[in-house]
């Protein structure tokens, strides 16, 4: 009899499904030209019957609940430990990172960012996602406006 309660995952992303869910949970941010600031996040991670995984999510501030930065991009494992990723953002910001997977372990850098003509500066970016059970945590590094490659955010989310 066929496992009905085994999502329909592509092979090729066997090895990142741990990521697929919906996530919610709060970081905190810095960098050394803003104040430092928390937010609230939710991040869903889909899996079409494809060779990706689909991403999104939205952030508002934790004081106030405004809304913050939001993204959406696609996950791919091109080759057994290899991650690559591509992210658009509202603030005219498209980056393009590659990697490895390691276990519950995702670390990519940009081999590109690129930027509209009215966007921040923004040299490189490096993001660290680690996935323990139902927690997922990430760092995000970038180097931007000037500074040297750097932590901009924290945050731990729960699998809902
Ligand atoms: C969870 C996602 C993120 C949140 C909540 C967030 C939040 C913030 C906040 C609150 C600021 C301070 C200025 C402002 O209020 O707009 C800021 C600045 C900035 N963020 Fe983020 N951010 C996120 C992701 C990113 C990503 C992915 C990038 C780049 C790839 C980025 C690049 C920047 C840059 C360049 C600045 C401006 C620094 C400056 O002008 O001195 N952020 N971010």
């Amino acid at each position: 009899m066929p496992d009905t309660d085994l999502p329909a995952v592509h092979i090729q992303i066997e090895s990142i499904a741990f990521l697929v869910g919906t996530w919610a949970g709060a970081g905190s941010g810095t960098y050394p030209t803003i104040d430092d600031f928390t937010y609230t996040e939710r991040i869903e991670i889909t899996a079409p019957p494809k060779p990706f995984l689909a991403y999104s999510q939205q952030t508002k501030r934790a004081e106030t609940g405004d809304p913050l930065h939001m993204e959406t991009g696609f996950f791919r494992v091109p080759g057994p430990g290899v991650a690559e990723l591509v992210i658009a953002q509202p603030t005219g910001v498209a980056e393009v990172l590659s990697g490895s997977v390691d276990g519950f372990r995702i670390a990519v850098r940009s081999t590109q960012v690129a930027t509209t003509p009215t966007a921040k500066n923004i040299d490189s970016v490096e993001r660290i996602i680690e996935v323990d059970g139902d927690v997922l945590r990430y760092r995000l590094l970038m180097g931007a406006v000037g500074q040297e490659h750097q932590l901009h955010l924290e945050a731990e989310l729960r699998r809902l």
